[in-house]
């Protein structure tokens, strides 16, 4: 079947606007968004830009706006949307435009590194591997599916209006390590996150949940942190 794609451009060394560069692209109902992305690239424009690395998941490089929605280019199908073969493709919102698809992640990686996302301990380091109980693991193990695509943080409506909000991938990492029995620094990053930019800038919106490739239930992540904050966990 053919499909037409409606792609947005802009290279701010050369344009002064953006735009949308239509393409028809032939394609099967199981193709891949990317699939199709791949086929415009190599065999019609050359000069399209996007990140994709894996093309299975797994990497988080191809997080854009697909008709009008947050996904990764490689986890969405053709036969996915009933929009009769026509399809919008624009790069994630909220952050800067580097080249067509693509965005600046720094911003986004500087708040994931805000929360110290690495496990520390105290004492000397033990011959073997520090051990966690399977119960433990159970709890913070949705956060560790997480590949930092950062769908959930491009469509939260707070990180829209907040420059400053951690956003919700951040936290979910900070949940990570908070309820982490190994880590020493729990308080420490209970305080940190004790602020309107921090975990009170959440106002459970569920967006993030519903956006997470994953499937992550992030904003019940996020609520742990809010019910240690509320119990007064950070204030012993
Ligand atoms: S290309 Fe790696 S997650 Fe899509």
């Amino acid at each position: 079947m053919q499909c037409t794609f409606a792609v947005f451009r802009f290279d701010p060394a050369a344009d002064r606007q953006s735009r949308y560069q239509h393409y028809v692209v032939s394609a099967e109902p199981a193709d891949k968004i990317l699939d199709c992305l791949n086929r415009i690239r190599w065999e019609q424009d050359p000069t399209l830009a996007y990140r994709a690395s894996c093309a299975h998941g797994i990497c988080g490089s191809d997080a854009m706006v697909i008709n009008g929605h947050v996904a990764l280019a490689c986890q969405k199908l053709v036969r996915d949307f009933k929009t009769a073969n026509n399809f919008v493709i624009e790069p994630l919102p909220v952050f800067q435009v580097l080249r067509d698809l693509i965005v600046d992640l720094r911003p986004f990686f500087e708040k994931h590194r805000a929360v110290r996302p690495y496990l520390v301990t105290a004492g000397e380091n033990p011959e073997k591997e520090r051990l966690q109980n399977s119960e433990n693991q159970q709890f913070v193990e949705p956060a560790l599916r997480c590949i930092l695509c950062a769908a959930c943080t491009a469509t939260c409506p707070i990180t829209r209006v907040n420059p400053a909000y951690l956003g919700p991938a951040a936290l979910l990492r900070a949940f990570r390590y908070v309820c982490d029995s190994r880590d020493t620094l729990t308080l420490e990053r209970l305080q940190a996150l004790d602020n309107d930019d921090g975990i009170w800038g959440c106002k459970t919106m569920w967006w993030c949940t519903e956006v997470c490739p994953k499937g992550i239930p992030v904003t019940k992540c996020l609520g742990q942190i809010k019910r240690l904050l509320k119990k007064g966990d950070a204030h012993a």
